[in-house]
Order: C-alpha cells, then structure tokens, then sequence
C-alpha cells in the first residue's frame, strides 16, 4: 500500500523540496500552504495540495480527516513551516515572541495532537520535526528564534518516548544554514523591530544576510535537507536527531565548550567588527 505524508510549508524551500523527495519515492503526497497557489505546481507534479496555516486549529482538523477520509492514514507528518524572528532579546516586542512561537511550536504541537490518534490506532507512524541548529545552541541576536527551536527539541525529547510503544518514531533534523528564502523573511522581520541604543554592532551583524544562514558560505541546498527527512521517514528505526550540513556539525561541537568561554569568543567578535564595520 502507498505511504501517506502530510506536509507543512511547501510553498518554498525546504518544505517544497521535501514534497518532491517523497512524490520521487512514490508516496502519496499531502503539500500544504497557507496560499494554495503557492503549491498548485507541487500539485502539477501529482501532490494532492491543501490550504494550511499551522496557526489555524480548524486548517488542520479538516486537512487530517481529508486525508483520513482519502486515504486512511497518516504514516509521516512533516512539521516543516516556520521562520526566524531576529533581533537583541530586548528589542522583540511580546508579540512578536508570541507570534514566533504560535508558528514554530504551537503549530507543529497542533498537528501532532491531530495525526496521534490516528497513527495510534494503526501503531504506526513517522513525525518529523524541521527543527536547527539554533535549537541546540543559541547564539546573540537569534534568542527569540533559538527559544522556539529549543522548545520544539524538548518537547519532541519527552514525545518520542512516550510513543515509542505505539510504534511512532519521532524524528528531529537539525539544518545549518539552507539555501532558501527564509533569510530574507528573517531580515523582514529584523526590519520590524524598533531598535533601542545599545545593540549596534549586533545590528550591523544582523543585517548582513550572509552572517545569518541561508546563501552564506557554507549552506547547503534545501533538497540536502528535503534527502534526510525523507531518509528518516523511510528508516524502520531512525536516529533521533540528524544535524544536516558541516557547519550544523560543526556548530554542534561548540555546545561542549563552557558558556563563558563561548560569551567570551562573542565578545572578541563584536568588538573586532566594531573595529572593523562588516561591508567596508
Ligand atoms: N534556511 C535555513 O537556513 C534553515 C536552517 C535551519 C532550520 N530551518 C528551518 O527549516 C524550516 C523551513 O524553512 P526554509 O528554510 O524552507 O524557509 P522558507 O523557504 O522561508 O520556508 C518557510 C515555509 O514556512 C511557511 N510558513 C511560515 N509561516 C507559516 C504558517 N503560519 N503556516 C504555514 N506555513 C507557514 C512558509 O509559508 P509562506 O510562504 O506562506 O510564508 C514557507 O512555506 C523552518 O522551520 C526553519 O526554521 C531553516
């Protein structure tokens, strides 16, 4: 029987890639995104495509039971959607921390409650979490970002044990930067921020695009990423967490350096690049 994949944010990037990993691999694909003419291409290609806002409760009760309804079953949920508010923790309005979390957590939170029951019931099932590096370790100017990925990672920690008897596997995939849009919906955001005094040389690292991810030296392509999840869900028993690209690799190491060490080396940096303004 075909498998069933139900995925988020494929109107760009990694979401979209990860659509076409799994049609290549012969499921039957379910590419979700809040507008639907972002995804009619995917459908083209022999998606079935579907209006999703991860924020919007009934969006996703009436694109589980249409699968459900189509064909039965949910075997890989992919929590792909999300994005990057940049800024010094200071600066980010409550909000803006809330609408961070609305779409990196409670999105991806709402989902798995709604695919659960199902994947229960047949005791078996795939959940996937597009998590990053971020998740692991925080670094200035990404707090608001790095506390929803880190929330993403602790809540999968408890969620994979708990399910583990129901023969789901949840799966975390840790990217470093990725070549894709979500760079510039990053700096979008960085825009919206009103900047207090203080924070300037974190300003000036921010708004170099390159210094934040995706298109910088050392990304990777998103069909790298699109490859391991799909990897992941073809696995009968996964790794818990897959790190995607050598800086993510790299980056992973630094969590074993002591904090103060790492505030240190920060410190060095900003005041090298108030000595020396990145782009002169
Ligand atoms: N690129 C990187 O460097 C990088 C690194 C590590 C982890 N990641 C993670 O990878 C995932 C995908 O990012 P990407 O790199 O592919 O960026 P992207 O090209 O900007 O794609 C992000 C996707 O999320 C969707 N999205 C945003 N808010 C949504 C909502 N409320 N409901 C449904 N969809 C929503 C976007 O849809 P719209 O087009 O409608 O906005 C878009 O399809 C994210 O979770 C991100 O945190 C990315």
């Amino acid at each position: 029987m075909t498998e069933t994949v139900l995925i988020t944010g494929c109107s760009s990037g990694i979401g979209r890639e990860t659509a076409h990993a799994f049609l290549e691999d012969g499921w039957e694909v379910y590419a979700t995104a809040r507008n639907p003419a972002d995804v009619e291409a995917l459908g083209e290609a022999g998606a079935n495509i579907a209006t999703l806002d991860v924020t919007d409760e009934d969006d996703v009760e009436r694109v589980v039971e249409r699968m459900i309804d189509e064909e039965g079953r949910v075997d890989c949920l992919v929590n792909n959607a999300g994005y990057a508010q940049l800024g010094p923790v200071e600066d980010v309005p409550v909000e803006s921390v809330e609408d961070q979390f609305a779409v990196n957590v409670y999105g991806p939170h709402r989902l798995v409650r709604e695919v659960l029951p199902h994947m229960r019931e047949r005791q078996t099932g795939t959940i996937v979490n597009v998590s990053s590096v971020a998740g692991r370790l925080a670094t200035p100017g990404m707090g608001v970002y790095s506390g929803s990925k880190f929330a993403m990672e602790g809540i999968t920690d408890s969620l994979r044990p708990e399910v583990a008897d129901h023969g789901i596997d949840v799966v975390l995939v840790e990217p470093g930067p990725v070549d894709t849009a979500f760079t510039e919906r990053a700096n979008d955001e960085l825009q919206g921020v009103e900047r207090s005094d203080g924070y300037d040389t974190l300003y000036s690292i921010l708004d170099d695009s390159e210094a934040i991810g995706g298109g910088g030296p050392g990304s990777v392509s998103p069909r790298e990423v699109a490859e391991t999840i799909l990897d992941a869900a073809n696995l009968s028993d996964p790794a818990d967490r897959y790190p995607v690209g050598q800086v993510a690799k790299v980056t992973l190491l630094a969590r074993f350096i002591p904090a103060k060490l790492r505030d240190k080396f920060f410190g060095l940096l900003f005041s090298l690049v108030a000595k020396n303004p990145l782009g002169e």
